[in-house]
């Protein structure tokens, strides 16, 4: 696979991995990855904590469990969240932007059809009451298991003690931080290894805390990532499973000389 390929290829992964452990060859070629990404001034801020270790694991799926339960309690939340749902996969693809709700969502029969779903979405709040009333533990269960399976979980923290010169510094180290992410995704990528953020567990401060003891960071440390890593389950004929995506058009979102210009003359 060239590198273009690799690019265009990688997906989120949301379902179940194969159990089968990364192998110590392949786990070494992720870090490898992930060393040689560029940083402001080389000062290369990044910690990796690679988290094979069920009990380790499973700290963190509660965490993960109660923070995506609280979510769906939260009307702001589930108000954000609803400019980025699409609720068909037609509509994903009009939009060419957001995220699958049933990707996310195991919902319940009768309310998983889009016209049920699209007032729902447009009026928050009544999402917020299906999570008191219990929807959002299912998610949550689901992602917890998910988190407990992943034969290895990394967490991706920066230290800010390894800070570069300038006012934008932290500007610049998280680049540097999202660029060693993305290599380390496209190296997963080329191995065959799915991946999947788990951004619910590092999403509020508290948690952030809880799990910086658990890990045992060093206070410098700021949580950037949590990522779940497995072999893929089904791929296809060249061992890659061809996930859905959706993308703007470039036309979209590329201007020449000035923002007003779109097409290059
Ligand atoms: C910083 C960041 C955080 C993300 N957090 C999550 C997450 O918590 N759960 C999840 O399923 N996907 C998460 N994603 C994946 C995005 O939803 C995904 O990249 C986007 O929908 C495009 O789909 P694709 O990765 O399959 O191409 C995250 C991606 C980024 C870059």
């Amino acid at each position: 696979m060239d590198l273009f390929e690799v690019i265009t290829k990688r997906r989120t992964h949301r379902s179940e991995f194969s159990d089968r452990p990364i192998s110590e060859s392949d786990l070494a070629q992720l870090i490898e990855s992930a060393r040689w990404a560029p940083s402001p001034f080389n000062v290369q801020p990044w910690h990796l904590v690679v988290v094979r270790d069920r009990a380790q694991k499973k700290a963190i799926a509660d965490l993960t469990t109660c923070a995506i339960t609280e979510q769906f309690e939260d009307p702001q939340f589930l108000d954000d969240n609803g400019r980025w749902m699409r609720t068909t996969i037609e509509e994903w693809e009009r939009f060419q932007d957001g995220v699958l709700l049933q990707d996310h969502v195991d919902l319940p029969a009768d309310l998983s059809n889009s016209t049920v779903l699209k007032p729902l979405l447009k009026h928050a709040s009544h999402l917020s009451l299906l999570g008191k009333l219990g929807v959002g533990g299912k998610p949550a269960q689901e992602i917890a298991g998910l988190v407990i399976r992943a034969p290895v979980l990394i967490m991706i923290s920066m230290d800010r003690e390894r800070k570069p010169p300038g006012e934008a510094y932290l500007r610049w180290m998280w680049l540097g931080m999202g660029a060693m992410i993305q290599n380390i995704l496209l190296t997963a990528t080329a191995l065959q290894i799915g991946s999947q953020f788990i951004s619910a567990a590092i999403e509020r401060t508290s948690d952030r805390q809880q799990l910086s003891q658990i890990l045992g960071l060093p206070k410098s440390h700021e949580m950037v990532s949590l990522i779940r890593f497995g072999y893929l389950l089904h791929t296809d004929g060249e061992g890659l499973l061809p996930a859905k995506g959706v993308r703007r058009q470039s036309s979209d979102f590329v201007s020449y000389e000035n923002y007003a210009q779109k097409k290059a003359e």
